[in-house]
This record gives C-alpha cells, structure tokens and sequence, in this order.
C-alpha cells in the first residue's frame, strides 16, 4: 500500500447501462444510450462499457451496433459466459469482451467469476472471442486463485471486483476496507506480474476512487451506476431551466 503513483495513464470507461435503465421504465427510447456514449466520449470517456444482461433489463441487443457506429472509441461488452452471449459478442467483435458472472435474481453483478473452477469451459469460451480480435476480460475477486487461473484460461486482463471495498466504506468499517484494498493492491501486482493488463470496477464513486486510482498497475476503471446518478442531479438544474424557458416562449 506505499506503492508510488504509476505514471501510466489511468482510462475511464463509462458504462451506460443505467441510462438504459431510464429508457426502459418507460419504454420509449429516451433517454437514448447513444447519445449518453457520444456524450460520455465528449467529455472524454476512454470507452464505453456496456452489460449485455440474459434478462435485457438495461441495455437491449439494438444498442450494442447502435453505439458501436455512433463512437470512435473502444466498447467493452460485459457478458455472461453463455452459448448466446458468445454468439452475440463474436457477431460485433467489440474491442474488449468483460466475462462477468450473472444471476437473474441479483440487482447488480454482485460477486467475481469463478475462474479456476470452470476452467475448461472458460478456455473455450475465451478463445473465440480472442480469435476474432476482442481482447477478452475476466472480472475477479482480487483472490490469487482466481488470478492465476484467469491467466491459465487465456484471459488478457482482469477486471478487479472493487464492490467488496466500497461495502465497508459505507458500513464504516476501516479495518475491512484496509483488508480489502491490501488485496487489491497484492491482486494487480500478481496480475501484472503474470503479464495480465489490470482494470478494476464496481461502486465506485467521487468519494472511494482515490486509493483505488492509486494502484499502481492499473490501467482502465470501470464506473457506471454513480456517475448516471450524479448525472441525473448535477443535469437536473439546465433540465429544468429549458422546460421553464419553452414554456414562457408558449406564453409570449
Ligand atoms: N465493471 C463490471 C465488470 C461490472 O459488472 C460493473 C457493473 O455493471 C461495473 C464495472 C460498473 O459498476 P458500477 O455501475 O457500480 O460503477
């Protein structure tokens, strides 16, 4: 934990899931997740990360084209290790394929995939997708077990599964929190050390980013859920002003 600030640069994907969230309460098509990515690629997002769920209860199978020829910069397609998904993923060949573990009943993707216990089934489900040009992500508990099995599988990168760490900040619980960054910290480092590019994602926020950024073997983090959020009230104020300012047009 007294490793020194890497110089290498840290990338931001966005993942826009939860404006479709927004969009499907409704079921019309805004708010649009196309122009949330060109958006997200404006203000300087280093990609747009979306989670293709069995379920479609946020981004649909329309919207993974869609965005794809809207921006210019890489798509990272989170999926489950599915016959369909492998389908779908080898049909648009995006930049970078995130195998997450999914379950229907859970509200977000709420732990890391089981790497070394299904090995053989994720080494034929990776090598496709490499073959076709996706450079392909495991998303992981920072456990040795699964990092070195994430290496032996053919993985290029793990994704470090930060939602164990934010879970103590909100409980208030230092000493686990510590626990828990010390592990990511010695997670990216093996990683790196076993030649995997490292990422990391999940809960993360304006308030818990700092020591997670600070790692120094990571390159890209993943946030999603808090910045659609953040987006939804720091927009809310111009939002307001436009439909008062039609209004009053209305009535002069
Ligand atoms: N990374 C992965 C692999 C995820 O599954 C998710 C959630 O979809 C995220 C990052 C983003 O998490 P959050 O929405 O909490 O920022």
């Amino acid at each position: 934990m007294t490793a020194s600030v890497s110089t290498k640069l840290l990338r931001l994907g966005v993942n826009i899931d939860h404006v479709a969230t927004l969009r499907n309460a409704r079921g019309g098509r805004s708010p649009d997740p196309v122009r949330a990515a060109l958006l997200a690629q404006a203000a300087g997002a280093d990609g747009i990360t979306l989670h293709l769920r069995e379920d479609r209860r946020h981004i649909r199978d329309a919207d993974l084209p869609a965005v794809q020829a809207a921006v210019d910069i890489p798509i990272n397609l989170e999926l489950a290790a599915t016959e369909e998904m492998g389908r779908i993923a080898l049909a648009h060949r995006p930049q970078a394929v995130c195998i997450v573990p999914e379950r229907r009943e859970e509200r977000t993707t709420e732990g890391g995939l089981e790497v070394a216990g299904d090995a053989a089934r994720l080494t034929d489900f990776i090598a496709p997708l490499r073959a076709a040009g996706s450079r392909v992500s495991l998303f992981v508990a920072p456990d040795e077990d699964q990092i070195e099995a994430a290496a032996r599988v053919g993985a290029q990168v793990v994704e470090l599964h930060t939602g164990a760490y934010c879970e103590h900040i909100e409980a208030g619980d230092n000493a686990a929190r510590d626990a828990e960054l010390r592990r990511l910290f010695v997670g990216a480092a093996l990683a790196d050390e076993l030649g995997l590019e490292v990422h990391a994602g999940h809960g993360l926020n304006y308030d818990n980013v700092g020591p997670i950024a600070a790692i120094p073997e990571l390159v890209e983090l993943n946030i999603g859920h808090f910045l659609i959020g953040e987006a939804v009230l720091t927009g809310l104020e111009h939002a307001i002003g436009e439909m008062r300012r039609l209004m009053d047009l209305a009535r002069e």
